[in-house]
């Protein structure tokens, strides 16, 4: 009897000691990803307009801890009223090779801010694609805007390869931060040189998410301009189009 008591008040003791560490444990790691979303936080833009009503997020991932390698990102979310979490979300990659999604996609395409005439204010871009879907504007590979790599032979070795894994690390351990994307219809949208870089990232993660039920990476498709395409007579006549607009 004693020491069925025993046994039972041990396990039970068990049970609690589990659950109150198992809650510490899921408590930490929620506080984890929220103290990293907000450290990414961007309040407010310098120069930025006064009718900004969605969130934005930048910051970096870290792809290659050994070689310091890491990506940067800007999220611009759609707009808190039109309900955000119903939203796609919409990896967006320029070309170039060598060209910022941070500098042209998000500030001259499809992003939500234009540069002034003046250079130091903002103004919102009516045409913008967070109208409809959470962006994210990757630079992509390290080397380019604001991504790098602390080993600068990185920088020579680069190529579409490369690229792609590392755009998959960035995706896979940016949900990390950013959990409430996972399993979130995700598109990828693009152009120029992108058209390299999108269909060989789409192929690792459609491999990646094979056999997966309900994959965490929700890939439905993407989207490329045009001139992405690999023909290199039309890519040749497009060369200095797209290094205009690009
Ligand atoms: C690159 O080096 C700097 C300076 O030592 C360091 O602060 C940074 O965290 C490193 N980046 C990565 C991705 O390891």
């Amino acid at each position: 009897m004693t020491t069925h008591q025993y046994i039972n008040s041990s396990s039970s003791f068990r049970l609690v000691y589990f659950l109150v560490i198992g809650s510490l444990v899921v408590w930490s790691a929620e506080g984890g990803h929220r103290k990293e979303q907000a450290r990414d936080r961007i309040v407010k833009l310098p120069g930025q307009p006064r009718n900004v009503k969605f969130s934005q997020y930048s910051g970096y991932i870290t792809v290659e801890a050994k070689a310091g390698r890491a990506l940067f990102y800007w999220l611009t979310e759609a707009p808190a009223k039109s309900r955000p979490e119903k939203k796609p979300l919409v990896l967006w990659l320029n070309g170039g090779p060598g060209c910022s999604s941070i500098a042209y996609g998000a500030s001259e395409e499809v992003g939500p801010f234009r540069v002034r005439e003046d250079g130091k204010s903002l103004r919102l871009n009516p045409y913008a694609w967070n109208q409809e879907a959470n962006l994210l504007f990757l630079d992509s590979p390290a080397g380019v805007g604001f991504s790098y790599s602390n080993t600068s032979s990185d920088i020579y070795t680069a190529g579409d390869k490369r690229t792609a894994e590392d755009a998959y690390t960035f995706l896979m351990k940016w949900l990390e931060r950013f959990p409430n994307y996972k399993h979130r219809p995700f598109y990828i949208a693009g152009e120029s040189y992108a058209g390299h870089y999108i269909p060989e990232l789409s192929q690792v993660i459609v491999h990646r998410n094979e056999g997966v039920k309900n994959p965490v990476l929700n890939f439905k498709g993407f989207l490329v301009s045009p001139n992405s395409l690999n023909m290199p007579y039309i890519s040749f006549i497009t060369l200095i189009p797209s290094f205009t607009f690009l």
